[in-house]
């Protein structure tokens, strides 16, 4: 059966928080979040039953073409977050902080300040246990963290290109190490981005904040993906990705179909996944 016509609105009706994320982990119900960037794809997420959206700095390459999310700055961000806050009210709207917008804990608050005036409800920031004093801070503050650990874009330069993270032991005990930091620092979710599945399951059992794999197998509490990748605008998609569009009639159906594969368990499958 076609996804995109006939099957009834799954939309949500009440506002997505960081205490349902939770309340979802306890109870290890899926949910979904989609990186997209506008209003209609936004509204359209609300429609599909997608519980949080994330503005993602992805937007430097999947919008703007830079071949890294480095160049990307905090005017950027502001457009895109306000943009995508018209178009849903009841997801859970989380906005990157870009590239050096919170090397220290004081410069990460007035720029996650920004962000939030913006619309988003909570940020994302890239990095391991040195940013603890920092997700205490903001959390402490009003502001809910989600961190993000593995592969890392902004470090791309460091880490010598977009790489999968943690298959040795050491740097999966390292990876381990700064999710529990950053739980106990305060942070809501985690992002584990091109991890070993086994590495991402092992994280999402000793944590109590939600984890959000993108490469990282179906062990985590939720999945994300970049909308370009769910409709097929990639020019070389990445391993862990998959086009929706071609087992769906229309775009919305490539949404419904992707949220309804990962709450029944479907995606991501060992072919999207990092041994
Ligand atoms: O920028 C982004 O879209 C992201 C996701 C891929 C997790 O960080």
């Amino acid at each position: 059966m076609p996804y995109g016509t006939v099957q009834a609105d799954t939309g949500l009706t009440n506002p997505i928080t960081t205490l349902s994320l939770r309340k979802m982990k306890a109870e290890g119900i899926k949910f979904v979040t989609v990186a997209l960037y506008d209003a209609p794809m936004a509204a359209m997420a609300r429609k599909c039953g997608v519980e949080v959206v994330l503005i993602g700095d992805s937007l430097g390459m999947t919008v703007l073409g830079y071949d890294s999310t480095i160049p990307v700055t905090m005017e950027q961000m502001i457009y895109h977050v306000e943009a995508v806050k018209r178009g849903n009210n009841k997801s859970l709207i989380m906005g990157d902080l870009p590239f050096m917008t919170y090397a220290t804990p004081e410069q990460a608050m007035e720029n996650a300040t920004r962000i939030m005036q913006a619309g988003a409800q909570m940020v994302k920031i890239e990095g391991g246990a040195w940013l603890a004093p920092t997700v205490q801070m903001l959390s402490e503050r009003g502001i809910p963290v989600c961190a993000h650990l593995g592969l890392t874009p902004q470090s791309v330069n460091k880490l010598g290109g977009f790489r999968v993270q943690g298959r040795s032991e050491e740097q999966a005990n390292q990876i381990l190490a700064d999710a529990q930091a950053l739980d106990e620092a305060g942070a809501d979710l985690l992002v584990l981005e091109c991890v070993p599945s086994e590495l991402a399951r092992r994280i999402t059992e000793s944590v109590s904040m939600p984890t959000i794999g993108i490469g990282a197998g179906q062990h985590t509490d939720a999945q994300v993906l970049v909308i370009n990748d769910i409709l097929g605008l990639t020019e070389q998609p990445p391993k862990f990705s998959k086009n929706f569009l071609v087992e769906a009639e229309d775009i919305p159906g490539a949404m419904r179909k992707y949220v309804s594969d990962v709450k029944n368990g479907v995606f991501p499958d060992q072919e999207h996944t990092f041994g």
